[in-house]
């Protein structure tokens, strides 16, 4: 994970303009940042939300970067009590933006004192236990809070209101992904042919935090096999070896889909039976394998369950059951 870290620092986009795709976003959040430039004041608080490695966190760091401004990083999940949240806020200065990940996982006490700081900006502190307590209220220099989820939808309506604008990240096509990787291939001094891009691209899910990953595996490839020019062919052999289809179906996804597809007949399963089959935790499969199976026809969300699609069974090599005709297909 540390050389994860490492790179996708340094492969991090700095500038709004240097951020490939997700035009829409990109436009939006570019007016938001260019009025409150104009205006001088800080910008509106940002919601990013989307499925993993889709450039939430570059986001946010490129918010601060084009504001000017100092950023400060937490986390939902290290934000436990109100107090650390107060102890956060109450250091925060002019203009600073606070990002704060996986704001779906912060407290309840925490969420609440974070609804008057967003909206007034001010906070409750609270001195003294028991009887004796006063809560007393402190005034916040104008900040900007950049929050990123997974999860939009676990996020409760007060909260959400609360951000003035919501960036909705999508996946890449596979043209986006490929600018994704040159810039990244000229970053690690690799020579890579365009079908080499393209083969990497087409097997990274949508997701450029995946299409760094690869791109770095069929690195070492290369460097071991002594290839010089990664072209299509050694691309793919490396990435085959790495248990990556040709659709981007790693382990994960191909062992809910064999789960759904071998052990239910199709489903429909539950969310949490389906976790438990492939050893992973319900949000695991629910925000990272879900939405990109979903996304290429694979699986299906019903209310009674999820469902693999006939394109699934196809995809596994397997024969898709006779159903009725009305229902299902893929
Ligand atoms: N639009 C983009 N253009 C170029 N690189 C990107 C883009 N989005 C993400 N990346 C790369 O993918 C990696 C993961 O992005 P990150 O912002 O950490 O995703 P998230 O926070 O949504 O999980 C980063 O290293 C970044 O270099
Ligand atoms: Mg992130």
């Amino acid at each position: 994970m540390t050389e994860e870290r490492a790179m996708e620092a340094a492969l991090r986009p700095k500038a709004l303009s240097d951020f490939v795709g997700q035009q829409t976003v990109r436009r939006q959040l570019s007016l938001v940042l260019e009025s409150s430039r104009i205006r001088g004041t800080a910008s509106d608080h940002v919601l990013l939300s989307g499925p993993p490695g889709l450039g939430k966190t570059t986001l946010a760091m490129i918010i601060a970067a084009e504001m000017n401004a100092p950023l400060r990083i937490s986390s939902g999940p290290a934000i436990q009590h109100a107090g650390d949240l107060a102890a956060i806020l109450s250091s925060l200065t002019e203009g600073e933006v606070l990002f704060v990940d996986e704001i779906h996982r912060m407290s309840r006490p925490a969420e609440e004192l974070l609804y008057m700081a967003m909206e007034d900006f001010r906070v409750d502190v609270i001195v003294g236990k028991g009887a004796g307590a006063t809560s007393i209220p402190l005034e916040l220099p104008p900040f900007t809070l950049v929050g990123a989820t997974t999860r939009a939808g676990l996020l409760p309506g007060p909260l959400r209101d609360r951000f003035g604008f919501t960036g909705q990240l999508e996946f890449y096509s596979t043209e986006e992904l490929e600018l994704v990787l040159r810039r990244s291939s000229a970053m690690l001094e690799m020579n890579v042919a365009s079908e080499g891009f393209a083969e990497i691209a087409g097997r990274s899910r949508g997701t450029p935090r995946i299409a760094n990953r690869l791109l770095r595996r069929v690195r070492d490839w290369a460097l071991v096999h002594r290839v010089d020019q990664v072209d299509r062919a050694t691309a793919a052999e490396a990435l085959e070896m790495y248990e990556v289809d040709e659709r981007g179906l790693d382990r994960l996804d191909r062992s809910v889909l064999e789960a759904l597809c071998l052990r239910f007949n199709g489903g429909p399963v539950g969310l949490s039976t389906l976790a438990v089959l492939v050893g992973e935790e319900t949000e695991t499969v629910e925000t990272v394998a879900e939405p990109y199976l979903v996304r290429e026809g694979l699986l299906a969300r019903t209310p009674r369950g999820r469902v693999a699609t006939d394109q699934a069974w196809r995809h596994l090599g397997l024969t898709p059951p006779d159903r009725h005709p009305d229902s299902l297909s893929g």
